[in-house]
Parts: C-alpha cells; sequence; structure tokens
C-alpha cells in the first residue's frame, strides 16, 4: 500500500516509518519538521533499508496536505503531526487548536476530495478524565472523557471531528488509538525520541541525566497514594506501539467501515522510582535525584485496560520495562544530541 504518514520524522511517526517500510508498504513522510530533524530520514533508511518518499508542508496549509495527497495518492493515512505539549497548550492554546484541530480538518477534507478511506489517528490517555479512585482504573474504551489541558481537549475535539466525520461518509474507515506512555526506542539505536530542549516527560529526562547532559531527575511529588508515593502510569514500549499502528491499518483495510477509539497501552503500571532503578540497572548509571513538587494536573496513577485492542486487533504489548529502559539508553549512549549529531 501507499500511506502517507503526516509527523513522520517524530518520535512516533518515525518508528512507524521502519514498520511500514519493512513490511513493504510504500512510505511518504509528510512534516515541516517544527519538532524533528531531516536526518530521521537518514536514519529510518539505514534501519529499514529502504527510503521513506518526502513531501515537506504544513498542515495548516491545507494546499501543502491537499498536493501531498494529490501528488502520492496515499491507500491510507496514518496521521502523527501535532503539537503534544501539555504546559505550552496552556500558553499558546489557539496554537494547538490550529494545527491539531484545524490541520486534522485540512487533511480530511483533501482525503474526501481524493477518496482516501482509511486513517489511523494518534490520539491520547490524556482524552480521559483524570482517574481519582482506584474503581476508575484500568481506563477502558467506554470510561469518563475529560482531559484537562487544551491539548487534551484539542485531541478530544479531534476525536469527535473524525466520529462526526464517519458518520456522515459511509467509506469512512478510521482508528483512533489512545496512546499511555509510549518510551523506548528501535533496537537498533538509530531512531529514538529527540526532544527540544529541556524535556517534558520522565524517561528522555531520566535518560539525558544517564549520558550527562542534565544533573538531576527533579521528582515531581513524592506524596501521592501509590505504594511508594510515585506517580504510576502504563509505560509501552515504542516497538509495540508501532506494532499496534500496523495491525490498525490491517484492521481497517480488511474492510472496516466507521470509526472507533482504541488503547495502546500494556495494561500494568510502574511507578517513577520502578523507572528510575530499570533505568540504572540497564544503564550502569547512577540518576541522581532531587524532590520537587507535583506538575499542576499530575495525577497519581493512570493505565490501559489494554483488552480491546487484544480482541479486535490481536494485538498485545509484549516488551518489558527493562526493554524499554535498555533500548533508550543505546539510543541515548550512542546518540548524546539526538539527531544533531552523526555517529
Ligand atoms: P513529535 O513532536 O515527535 O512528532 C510530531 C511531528 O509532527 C514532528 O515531526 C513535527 O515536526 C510534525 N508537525 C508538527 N506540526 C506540524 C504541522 N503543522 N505540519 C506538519 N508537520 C507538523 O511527537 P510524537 O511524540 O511523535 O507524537 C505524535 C503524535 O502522537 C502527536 O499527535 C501526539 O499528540 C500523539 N501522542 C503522543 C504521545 C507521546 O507521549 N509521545 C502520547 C499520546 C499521543
Ligand atoms: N516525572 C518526574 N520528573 C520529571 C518528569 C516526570 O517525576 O522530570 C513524573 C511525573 O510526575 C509522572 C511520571 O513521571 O508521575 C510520568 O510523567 P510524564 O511527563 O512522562 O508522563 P505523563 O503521564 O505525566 O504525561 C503523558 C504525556 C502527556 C499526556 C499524558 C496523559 O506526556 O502528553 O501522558 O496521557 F497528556
Amino acid at each position: 500500500m501507499n500511506v502517507l504518514v503526516t509527523g513522520g520524522a517524530g518520535y512516533i511517526g518515525s518508528h512507524v516509518c521502519v514498520e511500514l517500510l519493512e513490511q513493504g508498504h510504500n512510505v511518504t513522510v509528510f512534516d515541516n519538521f517544527s519538532n524533528s530533524s531531516r536526518n530521521v530520514l537518514e536514519r529510518i533508511s539505514q534501519v529499514a533499508g529502504k527510503r521513506p518518499s518526502l513531501y515537506e508542508g504544513d498542515l495548516r496549509k491545507a494546499q501543502n496536505i491537499g498536493c501531498a495527497i494529490l501528488t502520492h495518492k496515499p491507500d491510507a493515512v496514518m496521521h502523527f503531526a501535532g503539537l503534544k505539549a501539555v504546559g505550552e497548550s496552556v500558553i499558546k492554546p489557539l496554537d494547538y487548536y490550529e494545527t491539531n484541530v484545524s490541520g486534522t480538518v485540512n487533511m480530511l477534507k483533501a482525503m474526501q476530495a481524493f477518496n482516501v478511506n482509511h486513517l489511523v489517528f494518534s490520539s491520547s490517555a490524556t482524552v480521559y478524565a483524570p482517574p481519582t479512585t482506584p474503581d476508575d482504573l484500568p481506563l477502558t474504551e467506554s470510561s469518563a472523557l475529560g482531559p484537562v489541558s487544551p491539548y487534551g481537549r484539542s485531541k478530544l475535539a479531534v476525536e469527535h471531528v473524525l466520529a462526526d466525520y464517519a458518520a456522515a461518509n459511509p467509506y469512512a474507515s478510521i482508528a483512533m488509538l489512545r496512546y499511555f506512555n509510549p518510551i523506548g526506542a528501535h533496537p537498533s539505536g538509530l531512531i529514538g525520541e529527540d526532544p527540544k530542549g529541556i524535556p517534558n516527560n520522565l524517561l528522555p529526562y531520566i535518560a539525558q541525566v544517564a549520558v550527562g547532559k542534565l544533573p538531576h531527575l527533579t521528582l515531581l511529588g513524592h506524596g501521592f497514594d501509590t505504594p511508594d508515593g510515585t506517580g504510576i502510569r502504563d509505560y509501552v514500549h515504542i516497538m509495540d506501539l508501532a506494532e499496534g499502528h500496523l495491525a490498525a491499518l490491517d484492521y481497517l483495510t480488511a474492510g472496516f467501515e466507521g470509526c472507533f477509539a482504541m488503547n495502546l497501552g500494556t495494561g500494568q503500571g510502574h511507578s517513577v522510582l520502578e523507572v528510575i532503578a530499570a533505568f540504572e540497572r540497564a544503564s550502569g548509571k547512577t540518576i541522581p535525584i532531587v524532590e520537587g513538587t507535583p506538575r499542576p494536573g499530575d495525577i497519581a496513577v493512570c493505565y490501559a485496560d489494554a483488552s480491546k485492542a487484544q480482541e479486535l486487533l490481536g494485538w498485545k504489548a509484549t516488551c518489558t520495562l527493562a526493554d524499554m529502559c535498555a533500548d533508550a539508553w543505546r539510543w541515548q549512549s550512542r546518540n548524546p544530541e539526538g539527531y544533531g549529531r552523526r555517529q
């Protein structure tokens, strides 16, 4: 198949590109490189043995995405392009609605115009209302929705747009994948997560401490109602996540019409202290810790009920936390400057 991957140069998109190429698909990356490096395309080629095509464009410009779809005639679109920093979304909400929501509308109009029906969309566990009691967990696809940031609300808004679009278009075939906490890197050490500036998320932060770029990790809250007092999350290996996308694409192209939401997680939670310990074992480095206070909106525990993905797609995450840390460390230690420096 010809697959257009918006945001294909980013963290998740690049790993999915590798899987798509390795399974024999033709891949076109659509990206404006606002949060990624052009070097990733060469790395994808090195890993997959085949180079994706590139359409450099901006989703906010309807003509760009329209031309990309007209030129490359995809059978399916995988849609990763978007803004994803929770804190930034509070300061610049319109940027988030413009890129995430209006950008998706631009893309859907182009897909409709050129009869492209299959779409896999990167949604997020952040669309759920924060779990407040143990009864709220694990989060199933029918758990209460209620994002608490403009970022989360923009992702939920996109879900509504897609559901309404599918209801009006009998051939639309759409999977909305709600990721929990993707971490890790391709086992080759050639592609991985390369955040700009100081990382917002736990794993890339720990990895940069381990490699000596940052002095210590700040433990954001140690008084949660969890066994060790630190936050618990459902970390899922990026390669498991990538395989979940391929399984979703297979499901759509096997004849599914409509739109569904689906969790992609392991169903298991790990605390911050457990992640630190696993990373220390994987890297042989000690991670110095400084106690801090929780970020606004930080929750104690969040993990998925991942059974729907297994039932519908036959997909189940298989990698352990140790695998995730080992692969993240291989990537970080071999590429201390991310894609900025060649190996
Ligand atoms: P990323 O920032 O690494 O990748 C996003 C890519 O989209 C980047 O290459 C960026 O340059 C590109 N992009 C941004 N705005 C664009 C625009 N206007 N036009 C064209 N390209 C544009 O992010 P990621 O971690 O790979 O996340 C991918 C998707 O998954 C996002 O939609 C995000 O909301 C969602 N998601 C991510 C996580 C996570 O923890 N990483 C969790 C849940 C959901
Ligand atoms: N944490 C620290 N120190 C840090 C960073 C994080 O102690 O420097 C802790 C957090 O308090 C939390 C855990 O590590 O307990 C995980 O934090 P992340 O930022 O890695 O992940 P979150 O679950 O908080 O956020 C992620 C995505 C958001 C998304 C959210 C819900 O980054 O975009 O999941 O799906 F909204």
